[in-house]
């Protein structure tokens, strides 16, 4: 795809100096750019990644466009309540201040007999663990009226896909209930999944504007970004399914790749 004209003026215009921007799974694709981006218009950091050296590959990353850009870097896996809860306690022992909450992290995929808590396993990455992070992290968001802080849920216009009917949504008694309700393998993890998830996050940040107007509330659907979120190169499990044998064919690569944007043109223009 060709290469659209940027709408930032990072030199002037719309510059982020002094504000602190924290990004859930910065480690890659969009979550990554949107990272290198907000570093060029001059907002200091917190990498919020499960994978400690993808996060710290990131962080270099950041470095080699933004020399100057100051970074933290914090371990959270949403996949792991835990992580949410200790990055949570350090972010408010370091008594930061968050300008803009970026809620990218996502999957679209797990391993077809896993489930979190009881939960869908993508609803828990993609919505639940956001949500709580979102929740903690309220009276960290720094605005005023004039400059209201802002968060940000990555959507997906999959959420049409999504009946919102709660069967993804709940916590069940057993992983063996769960599956009875939603189904193995493929019918579990496939797509519906993920819509549910991606209905979620815009709800959420929908009661979200309502309940806080001080602070603004967005949901965004990127359109369709060639990252690694079409890889399906994590999910071992996946491949075994016809889903995953699916995506993964050189036709629907080849027909992804042509009709996907970059997640690094717009970056790339401004070097
Ligand atoms: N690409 C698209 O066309 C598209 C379209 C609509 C919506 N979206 C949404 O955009 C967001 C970003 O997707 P992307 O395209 O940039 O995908 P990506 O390249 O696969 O990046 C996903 C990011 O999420 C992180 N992540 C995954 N599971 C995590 C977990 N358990 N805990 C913490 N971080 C985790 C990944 O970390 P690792 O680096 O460790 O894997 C990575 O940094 C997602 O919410 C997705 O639903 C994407």
């Amino acid at each position: 795809m060709g290469q659209s004209k940027s709408i930032f003026d990072r030199e002037q215009k719309h510059r982020l100096d002094g504000k602190l921007v924290a990004i859930t799974g910065a480690s890659d694709g969009i979550g990554l750019s949107t990272a290198i981006m907000c570093a060029q218009r001059g907002a200091s950091l917190l990498l919020l990644c499960r994978n400690i050296e993808k996060m710290s590959s990131a962080a270099s990353k950041i470095l080699e466009s933004t020399p100057d850009a100051r970074i933290l870097q914090i371990r959270v896996d949403l996949a792991d309540v835990r992580t949410v809860s200790n990055a949570v306690k350090e972010i408010k022992e370091k008594q930061l201040m968050i300008d803009v909450l970026v809620l990218n992290a996502g999957l679209a995929y797990f391993a077809p007999t896993e489930n979190l808590y009881n939960i869908n396993s993508i609803q828990v990455v993609n919505h639940y663990s956001h949500f709580f992070l979102l929740n903690e992290l309220l009276s960290n968001l720094k605005g005023s009226e004039e400059d209201p802080a802002r968060v940000i849920a990555l959507a997906s216009d999959a959420h049409n896909g999504a009946t919102g009917d709660g069967r993804f949504w709940k916590t069940y008694s057993s992983s063996q209930e769960m599956a009875s309700v939603l189904g193995t393998g493929i019918k579990k993890i496939g797509i519906n999944a993920y819509c549910e998830s991606k209905l979620a996050n815009i709800l959420h940040m929908r009661e979200m504007a309502t309940r806080y107007p001080e602070i603004k509330f967005m949901s965004v659907h990127p359109g369709v970004v060639n990252t690694n979120f079409f890889s399906f190169k994590k999910g071992d499990d996946f491949k075994g399914t016809f889903l995953g044998w699916f995506i993964n064919t050189w036709f629907i690569r080849s027909f992804l790749s042509k009709i996907a944007k970059s997640s690094d043109q717009d970056f790339k223009q401004a070097e």
